[in-house]
Protein backbone atom coordinates (compact mmCIF):
# COMPACT_ATOMS: atom_id res chain seq x y z
CA UNK A 1 0.00 0.00 0.00
CA UNK A 2 1.25 4.03 -0.85
CA UNK A 3 2.42 5.08 2.49
CA UNK A 4 3.16 8.93 2.47
CA UNK A 5 4.97 10.65 5.75
CA UNK A 6 4.16 13.49 7.13
CA UNK A 7 6.83 15.10 9.95
CA UNK A 8 5.62 18.72 12.05
CA UNK A 9 8.70 19.93 13.45
CA UNK A 10 6.77 21.75 16.57
CA UNK A 11 7.33 23.75 19.45
CA UNK A 12 6.90 21.05 22.01
CA UNK A 13 7.75 18.20 20.08
CA UNK A 14 7.86 16.45 16.98
CA UNK A 15 4.86 14.87 15.39
CA UNK A 16 5.02 11.73 12.47
CA UNK A 17 1.80 10.70 10.43
CA UNK A 18 1.70 7.85 8.02
CA UNK A 19 -1.21 7.68 5.74
CA UNK A 20 -2.70 5.90 2.98
CA UNK A 21 -3.47 7.28 -0.42
CA UNK A 22 -6.72 8.14 0.87
CA UNK A 23 -5.91 9.80 3.60
CA UNK A 24 -6.29 7.25 6.16
CA UNK A 25 -4.37 7.43 9.20
CA UNK A 26 -1.49 4.52 9.17
CA UNK A 27 0.71 5.29 12.16
CA UNK A 28 1.51 7.91 14.51
CA UNK A 29 4.48 8.82 16.64
CA UNK A 30 5.38 11.81 18.92
CA UNK A 31 8.69 13.06 20.63
CA UNK A 32 9.42 15.63 22.61
CA UNK A 33 12.29 17.94 23.53
CA UNK A 34 12.91 20.78 25.67
CA UNK A 35 12.65 24.71 25.14
CA UNK A 36 14.71 26.75 27.26
CA UNK A 37 14.49 30.23 28.54
CA UNK A 38 18.06 31.52 29.28
CA UNK A 39 16.51 35.08 29.94
CA UNK A 40 12.99 36.38 30.70
CA UNK A 41 11.11 36.23 26.89
CA UNK A 42 13.39 34.12 25.40
CA UNK A 43 13.06 30.89 23.54
CA UNK A 44 15.80 28.70 22.21
CA UNK A 45 16.17 24.79 21.34
CA UNK A 46 18.98 22.77 20.49
CA UNK A 47 18.45 21.84 16.84
CA UNK A 48 20.45 18.08 17.64
CA UNK A 49 16.96 17.80 19.76
CA UNK A 50 14.66 18.17 16.49
CA UNK A 51 16.76 16.04 14.33
CA UNK A 52 17.02 12.84 17.43
CA UNK A 53 13.33 13.46 17.57
CA UNK A 54 12.77 13.24 13.85
CA UNK A 55 14.84 9.92 13.71
CA UNK A 56 12.59 8.39 16.37
CA UNK A 57 9.08 9.40 15.23
CA UNK A 58 10.30 8.94 11.39
CA UNK A 59 11.15 5.29 11.79
CA UNK A 60 8.55 4.55 14.22
CA UNK A 61 5.77 5.30 11.34
CA UNK A 62 7.53 3.73 8.95
CA UNK A 63 9.54 6.36 6.87
CA UNK A 64 12.48 4.55 5.48
CA UNK A 65 9.16 2.61 3.30
CA UNK A 66 7.19 5.72 2.35
CA UNK A 67 6.46 6.60 -1.52
CA UNK A 68 7.38 10.28 -0.18
CA UNK A 69 7.77 12.23 2.89
CA UNK A 70 7.00 15.74 3.71
CA UNK A 71 7.97 18.16 6.40
CA UNK A 72 6.74 21.20 8.14
CA UNK A 73 7.40 23.07 11.45
CA UNK A 74 7.73 26.10 13.81
CA UNK A 75 8.27 28.73 11.43
CA UNK A 76 10.45 31.79 12.32
CA UNK A 77 13.22 30.45 13.82
CA UNK A 78 17.17 31.13 13.14
CA UNK A 79 19.21 27.94 13.00
CA UNK A 80 22.87 29.49 11.70
CA UNK A 81 25.37 27.25 10.82
CA UNK A 82 28.94 27.59 9.62
CA UNK A 83 30.94 26.37 6.89
CA UNK A 84 31.06 22.83 7.92
CA UNK A 85 27.44 22.49 9.08
CA UNK A 86 28.01 23.36 12.09
CA UNK A 87 25.00 24.44 14.12
CA UNK A 88 27.06 27.82 15.57
CA UNK A 89 24.41 28.62 18.71
CA UNK A 90 21.28 27.47 20.00
CA UNK A 91 18.16 28.05 17.17
CA UNK A 92 16.07 31.22 18.33
CA UNK A 93 12.78 30.78 18.04
CA UNK A 94 9.40 32.15 17.06
CA UNK A 95 8.37 32.97 20.37
CA UNK A 96 11.37 34.84 21.38
CA UNK A 97 11.32 38.24 22.10
CA UNK A 98 14.22 39.87 22.47
CA UNK A 99 14.43 41.94 19.39
CA UNK A 100 11.86 44.81 19.79
CA UNK A 101 14.98 47.18 19.29
CA UNK A 102 16.12 45.55 15.91
CA UNK A 103 12.76 45.35 14.76
CA UNK A 104 12.16 49.00 15.28
CA UNK A 105 15.56 49.96 13.92
CA UNK A 106 14.54 47.37 10.53
CA UNK A 107 11.10 49.77 10.08
CA UNK A 108 13.19 52.66 10.69
CA UNK A 109 15.99 51.46 8.24
CA UNK A 110 13.74 50.40 5.28
CA UNK A 111 10.73 52.51 6.69
CA UNK A 112 7.09 50.70 7.26
CA UNK A 113 5.69 51.64 3.92
CA UNK A 114 8.75 50.12 2.00
CA UNK A 115 9.06 47.34 3.98
CA UNK A 116 5.46 46.43 3.82
CA UNK A 117 5.07 46.87 -0.35
CA UNK A 118 8.20 44.85 -0.18
CA UNK A 119 7.59 41.73 2.01
CA UNK A 120 4.06 42.04 2.91
CA UNK A 121 4.22 42.33 6.44
CA UNK A 122 5.85 44.49 9.32
CA UNK A 123 9.25 43.97 11.55
CA UNK A 124 7.56 41.51 13.90
CA UNK A 125 9.79 40.32 17.17
CA UNK A 126 9.31 36.72 15.95
CA UNK A 127 10.69 36.96 12.37
CA UNK A 128 13.78 35.88 11.37
CA UNK A 129 15.51 39.08 9.74
CA UNK A 130 15.50 40.83 13.51
CA UNK A 131 16.83 37.47 15.16
CA UNK A 132 20.29 38.08 12.64
CA UNK A 133 20.49 41.74 13.57
CA UNK A 134 20.31 40.99 17.10
CA UNK A 135 23.14 38.36 16.44
CA UNK A 136 25.25 40.86 14.95
CA UNK A 137 24.78 43.15 17.46
CA UNK A 138 25.33 41.17 20.64
CA UNK A 139 27.28 37.95 19.22
CA UNK A 140 29.71 39.18 16.71
CA UNK A 141 31.31 36.25 16.85
CA UNK A 142 28.69 34.10 16.14
CA UNK A 143 27.43 35.50 13.62
CA UNK A 144 31.10 36.09 11.42
CA UNK A 145 31.02 32.86 11.21
CA UNK A 146 27.53 32.22 9.70
CA UNK A 147 27.70 30.75 6.52
CA UNK A 148 24.04 28.89 6.02
CA UNK A 149 20.43 30.44 7.44
CA UNK A 150 18.15 27.96 7.89
CA UNK A 151 14.25 27.24 9.52
CA UNK A 152 13.33 24.56 11.83
CA UNK A 153 12.20 21.80 9.62
CA UNK A 154 14.84 23.15 7.00
CA UNK A 155 17.39 21.35 9.39
CA UNK A 156 15.70 18.50 9.67
CA UNK A 157 15.67 18.28 5.98
CA UNK A 158 19.37 18.70 5.73
CA UNK A 159 20.02 16.08 8.39
CA UNK A 160 17.61 13.85 6.53
CA UNK A 161 19.09 14.02 3.03
CA UNK A 162 21.30 16.83 2.94
CA UNK A 163 19.83 19.29 0.99
CA UNK A 164 19.69 23.27 1.77
CA UNK A 165 16.10 24.19 0.75
CA UNK A 166 12.95 25.55 1.79
CA UNK A 167 9.74 26.50 0.63
CA UNK A 168 8.25 30.02 0.21
CA UNK A 169 5.46 29.72 2.89
CA UNK A 170 7.96 29.20 5.60
CA UNK A 171 10.30 31.47 3.79
CA UNK A 172 7.40 34.34 3.87
CA UNK A 173 8.07 34.35 7.71
CA UNK A 174 11.83 35.34 7.86
CA UNK A 175 11.05 38.97 6.62
CA UNK A 176 13.85 38.47 3.85
CA UNK A 177 11.56 37.36 1.67
CA UNK A 178 9.57 39.05 -1.48
CA UNK A 179 5.87 37.36 -0.90
CA UNK A 180 4.21 39.09 -3.92
CA UNK A 181 6.81 37.66 -6.49
CA UNK A 182 8.02 34.32 -4.33
CA UNK A 183 11.61 34.55 -3.99
CA UNK A 184 14.27 36.47 -1.71
CA UNK A 185 14.33 39.77 -1.56
CA UNK A 186 17.42 41.27 -2.91
CA UNK A 187 16.42 45.00 -1.72
CA UNK A 188 16.12 43.74 2.05
CA UNK A 189 19.02 41.48 1.63
CA UNK A 190 20.96 44.85 0.62
CA UNK A 191 19.24 47.29 3.32
CA UNK A 192 19.97 44.70 6.08
CA UNK A 193 23.59 44.21 4.83
CA UNK A 194 22.97 40.21 4.79
CA UNK A 195 24.45 37.98 2.23
CA UNK A 196 21.95 36.36 -0.29
CA UNK A 197 24.47 33.52 -0.39
CA UNK A 198 23.09 32.44 3.38
CA UNK A 199 19.63 31.78 2.58
CA UNK A 200 18.99 27.85 1.01
CA UNK A 201 16.79 27.80 -2.85
CA UNK A 202 12.93 28.43 -1.96
CA UNK A 203 10.93 25.86 -3.62
CA UNK A 204 6.86 25.62 -3.79
CA UNK A 205 5.87 23.52 -1.22
CA UNK A 206 4.82 20.14 -3.39
CA UNK A 207 8.27 20.26 -5.19
CA UNK A 208 10.79 17.61 -4.50
CA UNK A 209 13.53 19.44 -2.46
CA UNK A 210 15.81 16.50 -1.93
CA UNK A 211 15.93 12.59 -1.53
CA UNK A 212 16.62 10.76 1.71
CA UNK A 213 19.67 8.06 1.27
CA UNK A 214 16.91 5.53 -0.24
CA UNK A 215 15.69 7.47 -2.56
CA UNK A 216 12.48 8.41 -1.34
CA UNK A 217 11.59 12.14 -2.27
CA UNK A 218 11.10 15.39 0.34
CA UNK A 219 8.48 17.56 -0.83
CA UNK A 220 9.84 21.78 -0.31
CA UNK A 221 6.48 21.58 2.52
CA UNK A 222 5.78 24.19 4.28
CA UNK A 223 5.34 26.36 7.83
CA UNK A 224 3.50 24.58 10.22
CA UNK A 225 0.02 27.07 9.59
CA UNK A 226 0.14 26.77 5.73
CA UNK A 227 0.52 22.77 5.92
CA UNK A 228 -1.88 22.74 8.92
CA UNK A 229 -4.39 24.71 6.68
CA UNK A 230 -3.92 22.26 4.00
CA UNK A 231 -4.54 19.11 6.54
CA UNK A 232 -8.09 20.66 7.43
CA UNK A 233 -8.62 21.18 3.80
CA UNK A 234 -8.45 25.08 3.22
CA UNK A 235 -6.83 24.96 0.11
CA UNK A 236 -8.61 27.70 -1.76
CA UNK A 237 -10.86 31.08 -0.47
CA UNK A 238 -13.83 29.82 1.53
CA UNK A 239 -13.36 28.42 4.83
CA UNK A 240 -10.89 29.56 7.27
CA UNK A 241 -8.38 27.60 9.60
CA UNK A 242 -8.92 28.17 13.06
CA UNK A 243 -5.84 26.74 15.17
CA UNK A 244 -6.37 26.61 19.21
CA UNK A 245 -3.19 25.45 19.72
CA UNK A 246 -0.26 26.90 22.18
CA UNK A 247 -0.88 30.17 20.07
CA UNK A 248 -4.06 30.82 18.54
CA UNK A 249 -4.42 31.80 14.39
CA UNK A 250 -7.43 32.66 11.95
CA UNK A 251 -6.12 31.69 8.28
CA UNK A 252 -7.76 32.47 5.34
CA UNK A 253 -6.59 31.38 1.76
CA UNK A 254 -6.47 34.53 -0.61
CA UNK A 255 -7.17 34.36 -4.54
CA UNK A 256 -4.67 36.55 -4.73
CA UNK A 257 -1.23 38.65 -3.00
CA UNK A 258 -2.94 41.35 -0.56
CA UNK A 259 -1.10 43.15 1.94
CA UNK A 260 -2.86 44.65 4.75
CA UNK A 261 -1.70 48.24 4.66
CA UNK A 262 -0.94 48.63 8.23
CA UNK A 263 0.41 44.89 8.54
CA UNK A 264 -1.60 43.87 11.39
CA UNK A 265 -1.78 40.42 9.93
CA UNK A 266 0.17 38.91 7.87
CA UNK A 267 0.47 38.05 4.08
CA UNK A 268 2.31 34.90 3.39
CA UNK A 269 2.19 32.85 0.07
CA UNK A 270 0.14 29.05 0.50
CA UNK A 271 1.27 25.98 0.20
CA UNK A 272 -0.67 25.96 -2.77
CA UNK A 273 1.80 26.91 -6.22
CA UNK A 274 0.43 30.40 -6.90
CA UNK A 275 -1.74 31.18 -4.07
CA UNK A 276 -1.50 33.18 -0.52
CA UNK A 277 -2.75 33.58 2.97
CA UNK A 278 -3.61 36.25 5.08
CA UNK A 279 -3.40 35.42 8.89
CA UNK A 280 -4.00 36.85 11.95
CA UNK A 281 -1.58 35.48 14.79
CA UNK A 282 -2.60 35.53 18.75
CA UNK A 283 0.85 34.46 21.33
CA UNK A 284 -1.17 32.42 24.08
CA UNK A 285 -4.44 30.36 23.07
CA UNK A 286 -4.32 27.60 24.52
CA UNK A 287 -1.29 28.78 26.66
CA UNK A 288 -3.33 31.34 28.59
CA UNK A 289 -5.31 28.25 29.66
CA UNK A 290 -2.84 26.22 30.56
CA UNK A 291 -0.64 28.85 32.26
CA UNK A 292 -4.51 29.90 34.18
CA UNK A 293 -4.53 26.08 35.20
CA UNK A 294 -0.78 26.56 36.47
CA UNK A 295 -0.26 29.72 38.38
CA UNK A 296 -4.64 29.58 39.75
CA UNK A 297 -5.94 25.63 39.64
CA UNK A 298 -3.07 23.32 39.92
CA UNK A 299 -5.49 20.89 41.69
CA UNK A 300 -7.95 20.57 39.13
CA UNK A 301 -7.93 18.88 35.68
CA UNK A 302 -8.75 20.39 32.65
CA UNK A 303 -12.33 18.63 32.67
CA UNK A 304 -13.23 20.26 35.99
CA UNK A 305 -12.56 23.36 35.00
CA UNK A 306 -14.19 23.12 31.26
CA UNK A 307 -17.11 21.72 33.45
CA UNK A 308 -17.15 25.07 36.26
CA UNK A 309 -16.76 27.17 33.03
CA UNK A 310 -19.90 25.54 31.26
CA UNK A 311 -21.67 26.53 34.19
CA UNK A 312 -21.03 30.13 33.96
CA UNK A 313 -23.44 32.32 31.89
CA UNK A 314 -22.06 33.95 28.80
CA UNK A 315 -19.73 36.77 29.59
CA UNK A 316 -18.71 35.12 32.64
CA UNK A 317 -21.01 37.79 34.76
CA UNK A 318 -18.97 40.84 33.46
CA UNK A 319 -15.33 39.16 34.08
CA UNK A 320 -12.90 39.41 31.07
CA UNK A 321 -9.76 38.37 30.70
CA UNK A 322 -6.90 39.86 27.75
CA UNK A 323 -4.68 36.95 26.86
CA UNK A 324 -1.46 38.91 26.27
CA UNK A 325 0.42 36.89 28.38
CA UNK A 326 3.41 37.07 26.21
CA UNK A 327 2.75 40.55 24.52
CA UNK A 328 0.60 40.04 21.50
CA UNK A 329 1.33 39.56 17.67
CA UNK A 330 -2.20 40.26 16.34
CA UNK A 331 -3.60 42.81 16.20
CA UNK A 332 -1.12 44.80 18.69
CA UNK A 333 2.39 43.98 17.33
CA UNK A 334 3.33 44.70 20.92
CA UNK A 335 6.07 42.69 22.45
CA UNK A 336 5.27 44.27 25.60
CA UNK A 337 1.41 44.11 26.14
CA UNK A 338 0.53 41.92 28.71
CA UNK A 339 -2.68 39.65 29.95
CA UNK A 340 -5.47 41.26 32.48
CA UNK A 341 -8.49 39.69 34.74
CA UNK A 342 -10.85 43.20 35.12
CA UNK A 343 -14.48 43.20 36.39
CA UNK A 344 -13.92 40.84 39.54
CA UNK A 345 -16.25 40.78 42.27
CA UNK A 346 -16.45 39.01 45.59
CA UNK A 347 -19.64 36.83 43.29
CA UNK A 348 -16.87 35.20 41.69
CA UNK A 349 -15.69 31.76 41.49
CA UNK A 350 -13.03 29.66 39.66
CA UNK A 351 -15.05 28.68 36.62
CA UNK A 352 -16.07 32.55 36.02
CA UNK A 353 -12.35 33.34 35.62
CA UNK A 354 -11.82 30.07 33.83
CA UNK A 355 -15.04 31.13 31.16
CA UNK A 356 -13.03 34.45 31.18
CA UNK A 357 -9.98 33.09 29.45
CA UNK A 358 -11.73 31.01 27.33
CA UNK A 359 -14.21 34.26 26.14
CA UNK A 360 -11.19 36.30 26.05
CA UNK A 361 -8.97 33.75 23.52
CA UNK A 362 -12.17 34.04 21.30
CA UNK A 363 -12.26 37.65 21.57
CA UNK A 364 -8.35 37.48 19.99
CA UNK A 365 -9.36 35.40 17.19
CA UNK A 366 -12.37 38.15 16.50
CA UNK A 367 -9.78 40.56 16.51
CA UNK A 368 -8.09 38.66 13.28
CA UNK A 369 -11.31 37.76 11.88
CA UNK A 370 -12.27 41.65 11.66
CA UNK A 371 -8.71 42.33 9.91
CA UNK A 372 -9.72 39.76 7.76
CA UNK A 373 -12.57 41.30 6.67
CA UNK A 374 -11.03 44.38 5.93
CA UNK A 375 -9.08 42.66 3.13
CA UNK A 376 -12.87 41.10 1.78
CA UNK A 377 -12.23 38.04 3.50
CA UNK A 378 -16.43 36.26 4.03
CA UNK A 379 -15.66 33.29 5.24
CA UNK A 380 -18.50 30.34 4.99
CA UNK A 381 -17.11 28.09 8.38
CA UNK A 382 -13.81 27.55 10.24
CA UNK A 383 -11.80 24.78 10.52
CA UNK A 384 -10.82 24.12 13.24
CA UNK A 385 -7.47 22.14 14.89
CA UNK A 386 -5.54 22.37 17.51
CA UNK A 387 -5.45 20.99 21.74
CA UNK A 388 -8.25 23.90 22.35
CA UNK A 389 -10.52 22.09 19.65
CA UNK A 390 -11.25 19.45 21.61
CA UNK A 391 -13.11 21.19 24.41
CA UNK A 392 -17.37 21.44 22.77
CA UNK A 393 -17.57 24.50 25.27
CA UNK A 394 -15.05 26.14 23.79
CA UNK A 395 -15.99 26.03 20.09
CA UNK A 396 -19.34 26.91 20.87
CA UNK A 397 -17.88 29.98 22.43
CA UNK A 398 -15.77 30.55 19.32
CA UNK A 399 -18.00 29.77 16.74
CA UNK A 400 -20.56 32.56 18.81
CA UNK A 401 -18.12 34.96 19.57
CA UNK A 402 -17.26 34.69 15.56
CA UNK A 403 -20.71 34.50 14.78
CA UNK A 404 -19.19 31.29 12.29
CA UNK A 405 -20.23 27.84 11.91
CA UNK A 406 -16.96 25.31 12.85
CA UNK A 407 -15.77 22.31 11.79
CA UNK A 408 -14.05 19.33 12.53
CA UNK A 409 -12.21 17.32 10.63
CA UNK A 410 -11.85 13.43 10.70
CA UNK A 411 -8.15 13.80 11.28
CA UNK A 412 -6.54 15.73 13.87
CA UNK A 413 -2.92 15.76 12.67
CA UNK A 414 -2.98 19.31 11.30
CA UNK A 415 0.53 20.19 9.91
CA UNK A 416 1.70 17.02 10.16
CA UNK A 417 -1.10 15.55 8.06
CA UNK A 418 -0.85 18.68 5.48
CA UNK A 419 2.75 17.89 4.97
CA UNK A 420 2.26 14.15 4.49
CA UNK A 421 -0.34 15.16 1.69
CA UNK A 422 2.91 17.78 -0.02
CA UNK A 423 4.98 14.44 0.28
CA UNK A 424 2.47 12.41 -1.77
CA UNK A 425 2.29 15.25 -4.79
CA UNK A 426 5.71 15.36 -4.39
CA UNK A 427 5.54 11.57 -4.57
CA UNK A 428 3.24 11.77 -7.48
CA UNK A 429 0.53 10.02 -5.65
CA UNK A 430 -1.55 12.95 -5.97
CA UNK A 431 -1.73 15.54 -9.16
CA UNK A 432 -1.32 18.68 -7.30
CA UNK A 433 -2.73 19.87 -3.42
CA UNK A 434 -6.29 20.10 -4.60
CA UNK A 435 -6.34 16.69 -5.60
CA UNK A 436 -4.59 15.97 -2.37
CA UNK A 437 -7.15 17.80 -0.39
CA UNK A 438 -10.25 16.20 -2.12
CA UNK A 439 -8.98 12.74 -2.37
CA UNK A 440 -7.91 12.98 2.24
CA UNK A 441 -9.75 15.67 3.99
CA UNK A 442 -13.05 14.79 5.44
CA UNK A 443 -15.25 16.55 7.71
CA UNK A 444 -16.84 15.00 10.94
CA UNK A 445 -18.36 17.62 12.98
CA UNK A 446 -20.02 20.81 12.75
CA UNK A 447 -20.52 23.35 15.62
CA UNK A 448 -23.20 26.27 14.65
CA UNK A 449 -23.14 29.58 16.56
CA UNK A 450 -25.96 29.96 19.45
CA UNK A 451 -28.35 32.24 18.30
CA UNK A 452 -29.10 33.22 22.09
CA UNK A 453 -25.34 34.11 22.93
CA UNK A 454 -24.22 36.29 20.00
CA UNK A 455 -25.60 38.91 20.96
CA UNK A 456 -23.90 38.47 24.22
CA UNK A 457 -21.04 38.48 22.81
CA UNK A 458 -20.72 41.47 20.18
CA UNK A 459 -21.14 43.56 23.40
CA UNK A 460 -18.75 41.51 25.07
CA UNK A 461 -16.59 42.25 22.06
CA UNK A 462 -17.03 45.96 23.02
CA UNK A 463 -15.87 45.71 25.82
CA UNK A 464 -12.78 44.08 25.69
CA UNK A 465 -12.02 46.07 22.74
CA UNK A 466 -12.10 49.26 24.53
CA UNK A 467 -9.88 47.47 27.08
CA UNK A 468 -6.51 47.93 25.39
CA UNK A 469 -5.69 51.43 24.71
CA UNK A 470 -3.55 50.81 21.70
CA UNK A 471 -6.23 49.55 19.83
CA UNK A 472 -8.48 51.93 17.26
CA UNK A 473 -12.12 51.76 18.29
CA UNK A 474 -14.33 49.61 16.01
CA UNK A 475 -15.87 51.94 13.68
CA UNK A 476 -12.32 53.71 12.50
CA UNK A 477 -9.90 50.38 11.46
C1 LIG B 1 3.15 31.50 12.71
C2 LIG B 1 3.78 31.21 14.02
C3 LIG B 1 3.45 29.96 14.72
C4 LIG B 1 4.72 29.17 14.80
C5 LIG B 1 4.68 28.10 15.87
O1 LIG B 1 3.47 32.76 12.22
O2 LIG B 1 4.55 31.96 14.54
O3 LIG B 1 2.49 29.24 14.06
O4 LIG B 1 4.99 28.66 13.54
O5 LIG B 1 3.78 27.13 15.71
Amino acid sequence: MTQLVGLDVGTTGVKAVAISDKGEVLARAEHGYPLSTPQPGWAEQDPEDWWRASQAALSEVGAQQAAGIGLSGQMHGLVALDAAGRVLRPAILWNDQRTAAETAEIEERVGLERLVSLTGNRALTGFTAPKLLWLRRHEPEVFARIDHVLLPKDYVRLRLAGEHATDVADASGTLLFDVERRGWSDEMLESLQLPREWLPPALESPEVSARTGAGIPVAAGAGDQAAGALGVGVDRPGALSIVLGTSGVVFAAMPRFQADPGARVHAFCHAVPGGWHAMGVMLSAGGSLSWFRKALALEASYDELLAEAAAVAPCSDGVLFLPYLSGERTPHADPNARAAFTGLGLSHSRGHLARAVLEGVAYGLRDSMELLGELGVRPEAGRVSGGGARSRLWLEIVASVLDLPLELTAVEEGAAYGAALLGGVAAGTFSDVHEAVARCVRLRDRIEPDDAWRPLYDSGYARFRALYPALEPLEET
